[in-house]
């Protein structure tokens, strides 16, 4: 079986998202999966290019913004809008459900602004509330087990 590629994407603004994602790293990275993490600081669209299987850990600031490092990335999809059909991708959605209206939208945002350009999501978006008591780190680790599961899974029936 032939080790599948994952690049995460961290979207941070006080590091969460970013240990999360390297957590979710040294979780799946072995053998049977080649995993990176890049924090979001100076990427844009043409991170996707060439297509392939994206996790997107972003937390969500302002009026349930992405965070300040993650804004090029989504401007520069907004305004070029590429066609990111050879894209696959999941998404961890930091948030925190004081902030009622806007829970966790920073992920949404970008679940959105992905599908919309053709990619396809893997999954189900898993959302943290920061005032749940819950680590990030920990529920991540958990659902990115059973996440890149499916991905093999879709990997499989598509080949
Ligand atoms: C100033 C500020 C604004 C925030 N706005 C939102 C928000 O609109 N919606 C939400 O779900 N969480 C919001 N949060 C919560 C953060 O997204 C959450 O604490 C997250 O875990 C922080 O992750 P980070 O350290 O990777 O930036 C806000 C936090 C702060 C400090």
């Amino acid at each position: 079986m032939q080790a599948i590629r994952l690049t995460i994407l961290a979207g941070t603004m006080t590091g969460t998202a970013h240990l999360v994602a390297q957590e979710v790293e040294l979780t799946l990275d072995g053998p049977d999966a080649q995993v990176s993490t890049r924090v979001m600081d100076g990427l844009d669209a043409e991170v996707f290019a060439g297509g392939g299987l994206f996790l997107i850990c972003s937390s969500t600031y302002g009026q349930g913004d992405v965070p300040d490092n993650a804004r090029k990335l989504y401007e520069s999809l907004q305004a070029l809008r590429p066609d990111l059909s050879a894209v696959s991708y999941g998404v961890i959605a930091l948030g925190d459900r004081t902030y009622a209206e806007t829970f966790c939208n920073g992920g949404r945002r970008f679940d959105a602004l992905l599908s919309e350009l053709g990619a396809k999501r893997v999954g189900e978006i898993m959302l943290h509330d920061a005032s749940a008591g819950t680590m990030p780190e920990e529920i991540a680790v958990a659902w990115s087990e059973n996440w890149i599961t499916l991905c093999r899974e879709q990997a499989r029936q598509a080949a």
